[in-house]
């Protein structure tokens, strides 16, 4: 097998436990992986950059061979910039699948010698993403084994203002007087 650089792009606000798996997974293929931070995308996101890079950083400083790095630009020539390959996306379901191959095909088209691999994330992550990952702390609901304990502190500090805000209990139901 050559020894393949790849680039493993995206928003990551904020990385769920699905990234990281993708992670895990791309740095045990490729010589070397970069996760890459979209800058000025047009989405706004929640996670300022400079906090995405940390978190991603922080959660990935196990891998010898994972560098985290931010890009503005077209992806190819980032990705050429860095020589890199590959570009490593993660597909979750069906649904994913037309976006995904729509973007590879024009990043072909556009750069020819990049080659898009996709992996899928373990079953257990393939309803997560950091949409509803946010919008389920933001309603209180419990997201433990869906990100890592740092990015849930780092959400409930975002969110709620308080990282230690406890979930809700669920209200106990009352009796039904007879
Ligand atoms: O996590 P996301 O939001 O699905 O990542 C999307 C991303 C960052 C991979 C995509 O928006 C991208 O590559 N943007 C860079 C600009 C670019 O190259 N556009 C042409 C893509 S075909």
């Amino acid at each position: 097998m050559k020894r393949v650089i790849a680039i493993y792009p995206g928003t990551f606000d904020p990385p769920t436990n699905g990234h990281l798996d993708l992670i895990q997974r791309g740095a045990a293929i490729f010589e070397e992986l970069v996760v890459a931070v979209l800058r000025n995308s047009e989405k706004t996101p929640m996670f300022s950059l400079e906090e995405r890079l940390d978190m991603l950083r922080e959660c990935t400083k196990k891998y010898k061979n994972v560098r985290i790095d931010s890009f503005q630009g077209l992806l190819v020539d980032y990705a050429a910039r860095q020589k890199a390959g590959a570009v490593l996306r993660g597909i979750r379901a069906v649904s994913d699948y037309e976006y995904e191959l729509q973007m590879a095909w024009m990043n072909r088209k556009l750069d020819p010698r990049i080659e898009t691999v996709f992996m899928m994330p373990a079953e257990a992550y393939s309803y997560l993403s950091s949409r509803l990952v946010r919008e389920i702390v933001h309603l209180g609901g419990n997201v433990s084994g869906l990100i890592p304990p740092l990015i849930e502190r780092r959400l409930r500090e975002k969110i709620l203002g308080d990282p230690s805000a406890v979930i809700p209990k669920k209200t106990p139901r009352r009796k039904r007087s007879k």
